[in-house]
């Protein structure tokens, strides 16, 4: 095929697909939503108070007291890893590359770009640290699990207010998102060569591959999920707001 006609197919596809679809909507919202929580978060995180109260405690924040040599706000110790986990997603990567890189924007329309490399060259080979990135967000993940067991406890009994059901709800969502992840599921069964051996790992690697298929709901809801509990604990905090207590 001659490089007129492919350019024509693809022209004639474009075309096609802009009469009947608004093709730049998925990558407008994608760009909207992305863009409106980094800079929640890079706030949020600026702000270096209000992510305690009494006992909820904002997943932006580390647990450890700032050490007195680090001058900028605590987040900053702990953002980078799940900002790392995110950034090197393969649903995130899919979306960047369709919304901000439109390499391509959609199914059936052109790149916006000529001289696409892929992921083979610095800095977007960076991408690969994902597996890495995902053992960090394990522990920290682990915190947050700590953070929303405290959260149904007041005053040593058990109990729980609409924080409580946030924070929790957080957790359920980020839990989803990680045990959905690419990498997660290699880890668990990836590598097997025989699952007859391995029955236990092969039953896990079924779940998680049910929950993988849909690993974009998973990113959507824990990235609204985190970003609403660091402003409802916020909002509390800053007394804008107060918490109601369901038992
Ligand atoms: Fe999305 Fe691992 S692929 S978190």
């Amino acid at each position: 095929m001659t490089e007129d006609r492919l350019s024509n197919q693809r022209g004639q596809v474009a075309v096609a697909t802009l009469g009947r679809e608004a093709w730049w909507l998925q990558p407008m919202l994608i760009v909207l939503a992305l863009g409106g929580f980094m800079v929640y978060t890079a706030w949020a995180a600026l702000q270096g108070t209000h992510y305690e109260y009494k006992n909820y405690f904002s997943p932006f924040y580390p647990t450890f007291t700032k050490p007195e040599w680090w001058p900028f706000s605590p987040a900053f110790l702990i953002l980078w890893a799940p900002a790392g986990f995110r950034f090197t997603c393969y649903y995130f990567r899919k979306a960047f590359h369709r919304s901000v890189l439109l390499t391509p924007p959609a199914c059936a329309v052109a790149d916006a770009r000529a001289g696409y490399t892929g992921e083979s060259r610095f800095p977007l080979i960076l991408m690969n640290l994902h597996r890495y990135f995902l053992y960090l967000a394990m522990v920290e993940l682990a915190v947050l699990w700590y953070h929303a067991a405290r959260s149904v406890v007041f005053d040593g009994r058990l109990g729980a207010g609409i924080g409580s059901l946030v924070m929790v709800a957080n957790v359920a969502f980020l839990s989803l998102y990680l045990t959905s992840c690419h990498s997660f599921r290699h880890l668990i069964g990836g590598r097997l060569d025989c699952f007859s051996h391995c029955p236990t790992r092969h039953a896990l690697w079924g779940q998680v591959s049910r929950l993988n298929e849909r690993h974009d709901l998973w990113f959507w809801l824990s990235l609204f999920s985190v970003g609403l509990t660091d402003l409802y604990i916020r909002l509390l905090s800053m007394g804008i707001i107060s918490d109601m207590r369901l038992f």
